[in-house]
């Protein structure tokens, strides 16, 4: 081989090293996978293509000069996934801690731009001890470059991000910015502080897994999207999320038949409503009968479980489930879930999947705690985004679809297409009992078999607007039926909006009530 061959082949293998052998073994001792390794589970085989290989930093502050490490601690580049262009930047913990220095940013700010520019999305694997501290506030002006192509490809292009070791500091907004966040089981942490600050200024004692961890983001603040047992299972998980949307807001998701024919009676549902109103069902179920294959990959599993989203199939077609879950505290629409549905109808809309609302709502959850605590502004964001939603949307009411509850969960009102109601769904301003209490206040303190009144009221009150035939009446349902038919009447409605057109006002941006 020619010297200059040699010496190619040379640096190739150093790039490769990163951190060196010591490093590497230490990354894998923690069960993580390396930046590379990362990379090879998530592209076809053989796709990945690299870019800027040999770069390196240019710092020489306290002997930096010393120490430079090929890729500078990020591997970057273009691959498929299931065929199709997919960018990524991977952070190599085992150069500098992953730090992200100006050269390390110029890396991420390039692969985010090519993304744009090519109309693909963009993969963040995130595994960094943060600002590099040695470069100073270069280090900081690269941060803040890479939020704001975060932000201008917000909407534009499919961008995820997955933690897979520490998340600190501001670096936890370049992920804050980006459509899905995935965490890694044990392995991660996100905080804006760490322990030894909060422990400084607030006095708690507080590990980095409990104030930053999968379990916490997952559960508590909602920051982590999707969690799973380790690299491998997250990075297979973004692949599949990925079949879900399309390449970029120009484009359609794509297609992907099965062998689950459309005209699949799901009779297990005529019987899935149980006798008594007040009992729970597990709208897991009633999902699980309608998409295709039973196939169902949930967003916020563990957060808002009174509120259910997620990506599955209807005859081939990706859509945006977004299920009231009356198996958790009844199915209410409380903040986290508003919060919650709020952001996956907008990804949902912003992609061109469409969406498909199933419906058992006893209202917006009452309390100080609520009302403190912002509903008001908080459910408007999810009334805003069925609003502004203009991908086809097709409700089915389950059960109950009460007061403002009803507006909000895409009710033909606003631009719901196809709304349908089962036979036994309950459409009405509230729940009989708190009707009738209104209604006939005086009348019941008054009575001596208040009780036995208060019954004949509440049957009346059901009898005349506790079914769906009031509202198929005016139009407002398109129509009641079977719940066995649900799977096909949707298909086919999905079919029937396929070529859908539907613009909104033209503005400078909306004002989301934030
Ligand atoms: C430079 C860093 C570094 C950093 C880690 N390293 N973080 N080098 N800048 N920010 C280096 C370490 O010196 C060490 O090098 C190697 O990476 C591995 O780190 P360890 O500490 O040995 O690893 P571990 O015990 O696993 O701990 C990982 C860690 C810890 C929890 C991430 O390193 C840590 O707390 N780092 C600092 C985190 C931080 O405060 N970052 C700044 C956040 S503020 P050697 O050569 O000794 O092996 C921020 C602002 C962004 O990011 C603002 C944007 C607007």
């Amino acid at each position: 081989m020619r010297e200059s061959a040699k010496e190619l082949t040379r640096r190739q293998q150093s790039a490769l090293l990163g951190g060196g052998e010591d490093r590497i073994r230490h990354q894998q001792a923690k069960g993580k996978l390396t930046a590379r390794q990362r990379i090879d589970e998530l592209f076809d085989r053989g796709t990945f293509e690299e870019l800027g290989r040999f770069v390196r930093h240019q710092c020489s502050d306290f002997d930096m000069d010393q120490r430079r490490y090929y890729g500078d601690g990020v591997v970057t580049g273009y691959g498929k996934i299931r065929g199709r262009l997919t960018y990524v930047y991977s952070q190599d913990f085992t150069v500098f801690g992953g730090s992200l220095g100006r050269a390390h940013a110029d890396k991420i700010v390039q692969v985010l731009t090519l993304a744009g520019q090519n109309g693909a999305p963009v993969i963040g694997l995130n595994d960094s001890g943060g600002a590099r501290i040695q470069e100073g506030v270069v280090s900081l002006g690269g941060y803040a470059d890479i939020f704001l192509q975060n932000t201008l490809l917000s909407g534009v292009v499919p961008q995820i991000s997955a933690i897979m070791g520490p998340c600190a500091g501001g670096a936890v907004y370049s992920p804050a910015l980006t459509d899905l966040v995935f965490m890694v089981q044990d392995t991660s942490f996100m905080f804006v502080t760490g322990p030894d600050v909060v422990r400084t200024v607030t006095r708690e004692e507080v590990t980095a897994n409990t104030l930053g961890g999968a379990a916490a983001h997952a559960t508590r603040s909602g920051v982590a999207h999707a969690v799973r047992q380790d690299d491998a299972s997250c990075l297979s998980a973004i692949r599949e999320v990925l079949g879900f949307l399309p390449q970029n807001c120009e484009e359609q998701p794509p297609d992907r038949m099965s062998e689950d024919p459309v005209t699949r009676q799901a009779a297990p549902l005529d019987d899935i409503i149980p006798e008594s109103a007040n009992m729970p069902y597990d709208m897991h179920d009633v999902i699980g009968q309608i998409v295709d294959d039973a196939r169902f990959f949930e967003i916020h599993q563990a957060y808002a479980r009174n509120l259910i989203c997620g990506f599955a199939r209807i005859g081939g077609r990706s859509v945006g489930m977004v299920a009231n879950q009356p198996a958790h505290l009844a199915g209410v629409l409380d903040i986290d879930a508003s919060l919650k549905g709020a952001r996956f109808v907008r990804f949902c809309d912003a992609f061109n999947v469409p969406l498909v609302v199933l419906e058992d709502v006893p209202g917006f959850l009452p309390g100080t705690d609520q009302e403190w605590g912002g509903i008001i502004k908080h459910g408007a964001k999810l009334l805003y985004a069925f609003c502004e939603a203009t991908v086809p949307k097709i409700t089915v009411i389950t059960r109950k679809a009460y007061g403002g509850a009803y507006d909000v969960m895409s009710s033909k009102h606003i631009r719901g297409d196809l709304n349908f109601a089962w036979p036994m769904a309950e459409i009405a301003v509230m729940g009989p009992q708190g009707a009738v209490e209104i209604l006939h206040r005086k009348n019941l303190a008054q009575a001596s078999d208040s009780e036995t009144r208060k019954a004949t009221f509440e049957q009346e009150y059901r009898r005349k607007f506790a079914n769906p035939y009031v509202a198929a009446e005016y139009g407002y349902i398109d129509d009641v039926i079977l719940p066995r038919t649900t799977r096909t009447r949707i298909a086919h409605g999905l079919d029937m909006l396929r070529r859908k057109v539907l613009n909104n006002p033209r503005k400078k941006h909306d004002n989301l009530p934030l």
